[in-house]
């Protein structure tokens, strides 16, 4: 059973480095989609401050499907190139989005919702789905988010059987 570690008290392009670790030991070992995404989310969640969700659209069908995630149930089905999620799939980058308020076309699953990142999931130059972080603070994501999320997504990717999340 694995504990992931407090990361209070760290700067966060540090944080970023031990949670990239941590979850590498998590999964070690373990390539089911399902389950790795589920800990990512988890791990997410509670290690990063200031955040109202944390999870996983998997492309199915031509369109963003719910996946594991921890927070406030959200929409099931995101069509690409509609709001931050399917804008970041369509396009393939990273999308920081500092007022949600502000983009036109946000989903807002969560009204407590102010400000978002969204990081395309790509596998042997395939769109798999997004990783999706959500903050009740105005301006919370940063490139130190950025770069540490990209990370982890690329963690997720290589050592899981997303292609399988993903039709
Ligand atoms: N806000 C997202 C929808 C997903 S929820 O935030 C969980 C969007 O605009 O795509």
């Amino acid at each position: 059973m694995h504990q992931l570690d407090s990361l209070s008290g760290l700067a966060k392009d540090a944080a970023y480095r031990v949670l990239h670790a941590q979850l590498a030991s998590l999964f070690a070992g373990e390539r089911n989609g399902i389950a790795n995404s589920a800990n990512a989310a988890a791990a997410l969640f509670h290690a990063l401050p200031d955040l109202n969700w944390a999870g996983f659209y998997f492309l199915r069908g031509g369109e963003l499907v719910l996946g594991p995630f921890q927070g406030k149930v959200a929409c099931v089905r995101i069509e690409l190139g509609t709001g931050v999620c399917g804008t970041a799939a369509l396009r393939r980058e990273t999308m920081v989005v500092p007022d949600v308020h502000a983009f036109a076309g946000h989903i807002a699953c969560d009204a407590a919702s102010r400000s978002e990142i969204v990081v395309p999931l790509i596998g042997a130059g395939r769109l798999l789905g997004v990783l999706d972080l959500d903050s009740p603070s105005p301006s919370r994501f940063d490139d130190d988010d950025r770069a540490g999320l990209e990370a982890i997504a690329a963690l997720l990717v290589n050592g899981s059987d997303l292609d399988r999340c993903a039709t």
